[in-house]
């Protein structure tokens, strides 16, 4: 058994964080820096800024989450850093800030996959979510529908052949001429549009499987302002068709889950309330519960990445220090 606190580091995209967990799954600290204000100025993340930022903060984070936590570093059980998927730069600047701990102190490191640690938040967050459940994991980067069916145990059930759902947002927000990242924006400017003014497909609605399809729709949005169609029309029809698609992805992907005992959103994306609205009907339908994690543990953090490396200590299966990230690495 784990009989101390444990570290959790994630720099896998553009948030640097750090958080430490108790044994029992308490969260004793937990910091995040978005580097939103690094990247805006380029309209997307640029990964050599990403890892130098990392690089940059990383320990001054750390520290603080240890000092918050009150926790020294020999009373740790364990050193968990995200080490895969994402970009390679922030990557290897994590996992090697996490095996530099764990060396000094004489500590196990655990090599943990960041979409393992988005598919077992709920665990800590609703802890009586019961095994096997759909997690859909809507954010930036990833897009993808996977049964949980036990710690270490996941199945890809479906993921996006093109963008994933936060970046259909971002690039047809960006289209709208709103700030990077668009979603939010888009979000708030759909609520003054009329979605019945504009008509945009719904890519992949009523097609087998769970795949997801978003760059057509993309390109409508670009074809309808084109024509003249007012924005918040659009944004608003844009909203209705996403809805529409997840929805409908959704109820697939259960369906290839029978015997599914929640439907757990997580990412950015979940945050987003017609998205929300479209899939707590389909769980409704299918007399299950949608739960979502409170947002600050839906999107990238280090509280998950420190939760998933204390159940795999609790495995018994610790990383050697020569594990090497993967910017690929399925579950
Ligand atoms: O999970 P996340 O914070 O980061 C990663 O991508 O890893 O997700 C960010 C994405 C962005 O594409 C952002 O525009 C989108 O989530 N997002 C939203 C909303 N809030 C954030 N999309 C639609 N509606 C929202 N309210
Ligand atoms: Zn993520």
């Amino acid at each position: 058994s784990v009989n101390g606190p444990i570290l959790g580091i994630e720099a896998s995209c553009d948030e640097t964080a750090a958080a430490v967990l108790a044994p029992d799954g308490r969260i004793l600290s937990e910091v995040v820096h978005s580097q939103l204000q690094e990247h805006a100025r380029f309209g997307g993340v640029v990964p050599e800024v990403a890892a130098r930022a990392h690089l940059q903060r990383l320990p001054e984070l750390t520290s603080r989450a240890m000092r918050e936590a009150g926790v020294e570093y020999r009373d740790l059980a364990g050193v968990a850093a995200t080490s895969g998927p994402g970009l390679i730069g922030g990557l290897v600047v994590g996992a090697c800030f996490g095996k530099g701990i764990a060396l000094a102190h004489d500590l196990p490191f655990v090599a943990v996959n960041h979409l393992e640690g988005h598919a077992l938040t709920v665990r800590l967050t609703h802890p009586g979510t019961e095994f096997p459940y759909l997690l859909l994991l809507l954010s930036g980067g990833h897009c993808q529908c996977v049964a949980v069916e036990r710690l270490g145990r996941y199945r890809r059930l479906g993921s996006t052949l093109d963008d994933a759902v936060g970046e259909a947002f971002d690039k047809s927000a960006k289209l709208m001429g709103l700030p990077w990242p668009g979603g939010p924006y888009l979000e708030r400017l759909a609520q003054e549009g009329d979605a019945r003014r504009v008509t945009l497909p719904r890519p992949l609605v009523g097609r087998e499987g769970c795949d997801f399809s978003f760059s057509g729709l993309k390109t409508a949005v670009a074809r309808a302002l084109a024509q003249g169609a007012e924005k918040a029309d659009v944004a608003a029809a844009f909203q209705v068709s996403v809805a529409a698609v997840l929805a409908d992805r959704a109820r697939h992907a259960l369906a290839m889950l029978p015997g599914a005992r929640a439907l757990v959103v997580a990412g950015g994306v979940a945050a987003n309330q017609a998205v929300r609205g479209a899939l707590e009907k389909v769980a409704t339908g299918a007399g299950i519960p949608l739960i979502a994690p409170p947002i600050r543990l839906c999107t990238d953090n280090a509280v998950m990445i420190a939760w998933a490396g204390l159940l795999r200590l609790q495995a018994g299966a610790a990383d050697a220090l020569d594990h090497a990230p993967r910017p690929r690495w399925p579950l």
